[in-house]
């Protein structure tokens, strides 16, 4: 990904859907597992529509600070409207150039970022831990198994789904499975006290709420459009392929959720 054009998920309402699907609730229960405090400075890296900043600078008050980096203008600009405060700041950044200029952090929070790159996520790691001060915490949080724990998929769905996620690994940079990984990344930079936690993320069953129905057609709709895949499974491609995803999100037979992989260490 050269610029945030590249981005998986780029679509003009992409903030708002960041923010639909982001629970407050569980941003603050990572952030407290990984050990953020009151009165540290924390790096949210890949923030996104500011939602998971403003947490995050919620607890570390009083005394502390918030700094949101993401590579978009749209997400900045939606984050500074709805996510500000006197102790947030927002910044437009690539995380894969050097931010030395952002000073240093007690804690760097990385969540649904490093899947977007196969190829380069240790790589954003390393460089942004030479931003964490000794002693700092760094959190990252990331998905393993992408989209492919939905059981009673009907046959051509199943396919497709299969063949839209190697398409995305092949063509786009994209890491389905990037959350087995991160315990690796903070163990091979030497990270102290290294400790994980495995959850389930968005774990939908039966009839879906209005914004569970959201946030798994919007993650298909923008996700499948976006990837370029041909959709060959079936005769009408794309626009079938989302007919068979709604019908499956609005059969109450439907379970499925994502593995979710926390890993927080300490800089030695
Ligand atoms: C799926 S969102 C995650 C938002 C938030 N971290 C959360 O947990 O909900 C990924 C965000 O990372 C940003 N991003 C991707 N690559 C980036 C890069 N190289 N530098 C900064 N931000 C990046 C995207 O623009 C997007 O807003």
């Amino acid at each position: 990904m050269k610029n945030h054009r590249e981005y998986l998920m780029e679509d003009k309402q992409e903030a708002v859907r960041l923010d639909l699907k982001t629970d407050a609730a569980t941003v603050e229960r990572q952030a407290r597992w990984a050990g953020i405090k009151p009165g540290m400075r924390v790096a949210d890296i890949g923030c996104g529509a500011g939602k998971t900043t403003f947490h995050l600078n919620k607890l570390v008050q009083p005394g502390g600070q918030a700094v949101g980096l993401d590579i978009a203008e749209q997400r900045i600009e939606y984050a500074r409207t709805h996510y500000s405060d006197e102790s947030i700041e927002y910044l437009m950044a690539d995380v894969r150039q050097p931010l030395e200029d952002l000073g240093q952090f007690d804690f760097i929070w990385i969540r649904f970022v490093l899947e977007y790159y196969l190829k380069g996520s240790f790589e954003i790691v390393e460089n942004v831990a030479r931003s964490l001060k000794p002693g700092g915490i760094m959190c990252l949080i990331d998905l393993d198994c992408n989209c492919m724990r939905h059981f009673g998929l009907p046959d051509r769905l199943s396919r497709a789904t299969e063949g839209v996620m190697e398409w995305l690994e092949k063509k786009l940079n994209f890491d389905p499975y990037v959350g087995v990984k991160l315990y690796s990344f903070l163990y091979d930079l030497g990270f102290d006290e290294i400790d994980v936690s495995l959850s389930a993320h968005n774990m939908f069953y039966g009839s879906l709420k209005d914004n569970e129905k959201l946030i798994s057609m919007s993650k298909a709709e923008i996700g499948g459009r976006n990837s370029g895949y041909p959709f060959e499974e079936y005769d009408g491609n794309f626009d079938e392929f989302l007919e068979e995803v709604k019908i499956f999100f609005n059969d109450a037979r439907v379970f499925y959720y994502t593995p979710l992989i926390a890993c927080r260490g300490i800089k030695p």
